[in-house]
């Protein structure tokens, strides 16, 4: 019998490259490959790269300068050692990726990862192989189905990918050209791979997407179902408790999703819901295809259908036109809402795009005050939703033990950790915790005591109102 090979993948930005890397460990475990934390070791190493923001490709031929070491130093001792650059750097800049760094043998762009064995056995006849192409052939249903025992070290969480790519064209973003047009899953291959993960154990689903509340998938009724309707439909299987989705657009929330929050206990009312500034003139100019108003028409109607839901968002400050004034309305509207959390960016300009060519770019020094103050504001909202959950007993689902003996982790609804001592007979199941104080971001409480099923009910519906109440 052969040796395994070893695979290091190297992931960069989005959960949909956490999820690729998978699928591509997945796609490759045929080929006698087992993954390995070291690079050293390694015969094939995968960059999954970003390009969504900054400095993305520089990062990539920097960490391919260091793989060229590492290749001399195998090949020194009668190894090979193969590299491959995948992601959304692989997809926007391929060939310039080939002619620039000779290490390279592959590179591979997010919709041809089914090919990597070919592209492997090319690179190895022909020296090379590019592919970035938008293939004819469906990804989704070539990629390998996940192996049990993978599931099973994957644990209690696992994202399912339902949609691809992005049709909304953000002037700022590289999304639609570089994950191409907006591809949904079909129902039953969704329900397929919820059913097998939950068998396996898993009992929570994130569902992910660059726009994925866009799904529109093709139904087993030969209909096409809304994300809301894939909720409910995900919602009956038996084993997931949890389920989340991310990320969505404004525009596309419809009255199914709305419902799903208010009817499904199991779906978190926690919501990823980026609206990147709280200008009209800015959101207009970044082509977000809605208004301040409509985002929070949005916001209301979601808390309307389930009270203790809460929201996250992602800002981008310094975009090319934008004012102090535009700013401080961003501002205003980050206090209106009052996020559980947000992520914010400096903009950066992403060739290709149409906010590229603007020509009222913003000074480094506004970008990096603005971006200050907005983070700012940002913390002292996350850092008070967390301290309002002190003395609350709140639902958390446990997934593994912590780094300190005898502690295990778990998250509450909004996605906090949440750590106890217990046993791990408890990893898989939503315990009831009373939480004791909390550790930069981390909670710490005591398991509640048991109580019966009907009370533990009533008691965690009373006290995840009570973390909106603060
Ligand atoms: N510059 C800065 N931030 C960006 N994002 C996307 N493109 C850019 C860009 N060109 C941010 C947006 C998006 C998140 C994933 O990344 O806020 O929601
Ligand atoms: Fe990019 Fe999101 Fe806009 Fe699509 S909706 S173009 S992914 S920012």
């Amino acid at each position: 019998m052969t040796p395994p090979r070893k695979l290091h993948i190297k992931s960069y930005g989005c959960q949909m490259n956490v999820y690729d890397a998978q699928r591509m460990v997945d796609t490759l475990a045929p080929e006698g490959f087992v993954e390995t934390a070291s690079v050293d070791d390694a015969d094939l190493v995968i960059l999954n790269t970003c390009h969504i923001r900054e400095k993305a490709s520089e990062k990539v031929y920097s960490e391919l300068g260091r793989l060229r070491v590492a290749k001399d130093e195998a090949a020194r001792h009668g190894r090979q050692m193969s590299i491959a650059v995948a992601g959304c750097v692989a997809q926007a800049e391929g060939d310039e990726i080939i002619r620039r760094a000779p290490v390279v043998d592959v590179v591979v762009g997010p919709q041809s990862y089914h090919h990597l064995p070919q592209l492997l056995a090319r690179a190895k006849s022909h020296g090379r192989a590019l592919e970035t192409e938008f293939p004819v052939d469906d990804k989704f249903g070539f990629l390998a189905p996940p192996k049990p025992d993978a599931i099973r070290a994957r644990g209690i969480s696992s994202f399912v990918t339902v949609q691809e790519g992005c049709d909304k064209f953000c002037t700022f973003c590289v999304v639609p050209y570089t994950r191409g047009a907006e591809v949904s899953r079909p129902v039953a291959r969704i329900v397929d791979d919820v059913l097998r993960l939950a068998d396996n154990g898993v009992r929570e689903i994130t569902l992910i997407g660059q726009n994925v509340n866009a799904y529109h998938g093709e139904g087993p009724d030969g209909r096409i179902w809304s994300l809301g309707a894939l909720l409910h439909r995900l919602a009956g299987i038996p084993g997931i408790v949890r389920l989340r989705y991310s990320t969505s657009h404004p525009r596309d929330v419809d009255e199914t999703l709305i419902e799903a929050h208010r009817d499904l206990t199991a779906l978190m009312p926690f919501v990823h819901l980026p609206v990147q500034s709280g200008s009209d003139r800015i959101l207009a100019a970044m082509n977000r295809r809605h208004s301040v108003a409509d985002y929070r028409r949005v916001i209301d109607r979601f808390r309307d259908a389930r009270q203790d839901i809460a929201f996250s968002s992602d800002f981008i400050v310094g975009f090319p036109g934008e004012t102090e004034e535009d700013f401080v309305a961003t501002l205003a509207l980050v206090t209106q809402i009052g996020y559980a959390g947000a992520y914010s960016f400096k903009y950066s300009p992403r060739p290709g795009t149409p906010a590229a060519d603007m020509q009222e770019t913003v000074s480094a020094a506004d970008m990096d005050e603005r971006l200050v103050r907005l983070q700012e504001l940002i913390d002292s909202q996350q850092s008070a939703f967390n301290v309002a959950t002190i003395g609350n007993t709140v639902n958390v689902l446990f997934e593994r033990t912590a780094r300190n003996p005898g502690q295990i982790v778990g998250r509450t609804a909004y996605l906090q950790p949440a750590h106890v001592m217990a046993s791990t007979d408890i990893i898989g199941q939503v315990l009831p915790v009373t939480i004791a104080s909390l550790e930069r971001y981390s909670l710490l409480g005591e398991l509640a005591p048991a109580v019966d099923a009907q009370s533990v009910f009533s008691h965690l519906t009373h006290s995840s109102q009570m973390i909106t109440g603060a």
